[in-house]
């Protein structure tokens, strides 16, 4: 399965602990890095767990080092990267152009990476500062698509207390691993499914409310 991360710029992966989220997340990160030199594609990773991107340390690709363990530290990452999006609207308005790929084709595509930037365990993020997260997630994924920076959310919680319809409503990529439930797995994909998925490495992938598709990732170690 080949997607372009352009055309789902933004995507939410959830499900239960342990069913196979950061290995994917993993993989979808070496799937970028094959075809993209560094010069062309730049991972900002958040870790809160701190154990699940260990492969990346001191990798070219890497923007920053990992942020791990801690979340205070995230959201002030995720405000370093609405204001890389500012400067990159800049530079575009600059040169007269709409977007990233108008910008490379003028510039000879120097200096605007696409940027991926990674949270796992995002409900951590959310136990620290609430709101604030919420705006800055909002900001990113409206404004990001044009400047080539890319959110992938990852979470074990996704009730709607612990991930508001304000920010699901901004990540309509969905990808839901094993639920315990089928209300469960309303709150990831807005329907029954993920109850019925193996406990580990099964997905089920619906792009902005189409039909899910049912995937068997990949394993990376
Ligand atoms: N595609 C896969 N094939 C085989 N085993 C996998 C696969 N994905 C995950 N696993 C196994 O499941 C474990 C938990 O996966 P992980 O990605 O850490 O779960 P989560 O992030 O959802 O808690 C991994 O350590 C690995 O042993
Ligand atoms: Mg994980």
């Amino acid at each position: 399965m080949i997607k372009d991360l352009r055309k789902i710029p933004h995507i939410l992966v959830a499900g239960q602990t342990g069913s196979g989220k950061s290995v994917f997340l993993n993989c979808m990160l070496k799937s970028l890095k094959a075809p993209l030199p560094d010069s062309e594609c730049k991972f900002i990773i958040i870790d809160p767990k701190g154990t699940d991107y260990d492969m990346w340390e001191s990798d070219k690709h890497l923007m920053c080092p990992i942020v791990k363990l801690d979340a205070k530290m995230a959201v002030h990452k995720l405000h370093e990267v609405s204001e890389l999006i500012k400067e990159r609207q800049q530079k575009l308005q600059d040169r007269k152009v709409k977007n990233i790929e108008e910008y490379k084709k003028k510039t000879n595509n120097c200096d605007m990476p696409y940027v991926v930037v990674v949270i796992d365990e995002f409900a951590d993020l959310m136990t620290v500062a609430r709101k604030e997260v919420e705006g800055l997630v909002q900001y990113i994924t409206q404004t990001s698509r044009a400047v080539g920076v890319h959110l992938i959310i990852g979470t074990q919680h996704y009730d709607g207390k612990t991930l508001p319809g304000a920010i699901k409503a901004n990540l309509p990529t969905r990808i839901a691993f094993y639920a315990r439930t089928s209300v469960e797995s309303r709150q990831i994909l807005g329907e029954r499914g993920a109850e019925n998925l193996l406990p580990c490495a099964d997905m089920l992938f619906s792009d902005a409310g189409r039909a899910p598709i049912r995937i068997h990732t990949p394993y990376i170690d």
